[in-house]
């Protein structure tokens, strides 16, 4: 299989519940990250990898992420007429991102059935995944670095990291070995999604980016409810692994976990910091904090 990958599915179907109150009303992916809602850096990562076509799978209450990528005719006619054209570029900007596509997840059976949701826009091709509440900071972006690997090893190929200790039982969790040749593949034999700490199979957990064969629509359709009693995105590739190959990949970069309060606070600290335009006077107040 060596088609391209074209396509980025993006789950947005989930509650959020997190970062409640917060997420009562404003949908958890619109949460700002500095001045950018979590999502649109997944969006950026994705066209920066090559990705042509993103689609969104929403829910209900998550109106305003379409609108986000948008055309805001007031906001912009406004701007215009107020001569603040560096504003303007950047709302015009976001518009003009992608080309992006919407499908509805009407009630929330997990991420294997939002990922299921998309099967249609997506069709016969190998696609890619983004979770958005995974912000990934890389030189080379995350999903390019993947789809690299596809590229030339020829299969699915799942974002891992390395996690000691119990909180290992947040994630999906691969078993298999280590490739020879490269360090950073795993040659996966199969995967557990949120395991006990004393039953997880080693310490790879999934972070958010996948590429994906077709052949996994087919599986998804088939996978029973798991973990949490929702239809898991990890049992459909398990059931994946023993047709095809899949590897997992330790991805260069740092992730944050930004549907999670302290992996937001992490990250808008990391990012406001190397901002140009705020990191200087940002570093000058946290130094003087004296912690
Ligand atoms: C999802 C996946 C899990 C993966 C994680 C990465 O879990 O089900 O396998 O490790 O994303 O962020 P969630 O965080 O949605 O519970």
């Amino acid at each position: 299989m060596k088609k391209r990958i074209r396509k980025a599915v993006f789950p947005a179907g989930g509650l959020g519940t997190r970062f409640l109150p917060a997420t009562k009303v404003i949908p958890k992916e619109m949460l700002a990250l500095v001045d950018k809602p979590i999502i649109q850096y997944g969006v950026e990562e994705a066209i920066a990898s090559g990705i042509e076509h993103i689609i969104i799978v929403t829910g209900r209450g998550k109106s305003a992420i379409a609108d986000h990528f948008d055309h805001s005719f007031e906001l912009e006619a406004t701007l215009e007429r107020r001569g603040k054209h560096e504003l303007l570029a950047v709302s015009r900007g976001v518009s003009g991102l992608a080309r992006i596509s919407y499908v509805r997840q009407k009630e929330p059976l997990g991420l294997g059935h939002a990922v299921l949701c998309a099967k249609d826009l997506v069709g016969d091709e190998p696609f890619a995944v983004v979770l958005p509440d995974d912000v990934i900071d890389a030189k080379v972006p995350c999903l390019r670095q993947m789809i690299r690997v596809f590229d030339q090893r020829g299969g699915s190929v799942l974002a891992t990291q390395t996690v000691e200790g119990p909180g290992i039982s947040a994630y999906g969790v691969l078993s298999g070995s280590q490739d020879p040749d490269n360090p950073r593949i795993y040659n996966c034999t199969g995967m557990v999604e949120k395991p006990k700490f004393e039953d997880a199979p080693s310490k790879q957990a999934i972070i958010g980016r996948y590429v994906l064969t077709p052949r996994v629509f087919e599986l998804l359709e088939q996978t029973t409810p798991g973990a949490g009693g929702e239809i898991q995105l990890t049992d459909g590739i398990l059931a994946l692994v023993k047709e095809e190959k899949v590897f997992g990949y330790t991805f260069e970069g740092k992730r944050f976990d930004a549907g999670d309060k302290f992996g937001m606070l992490q990250a808008t600290v990391e990012f406001a910091l190397k901002r140009s335009d705020l990191g200087p006077q940002f570093r000058e107040y946290l130094k003087g904090l004296q912690l």
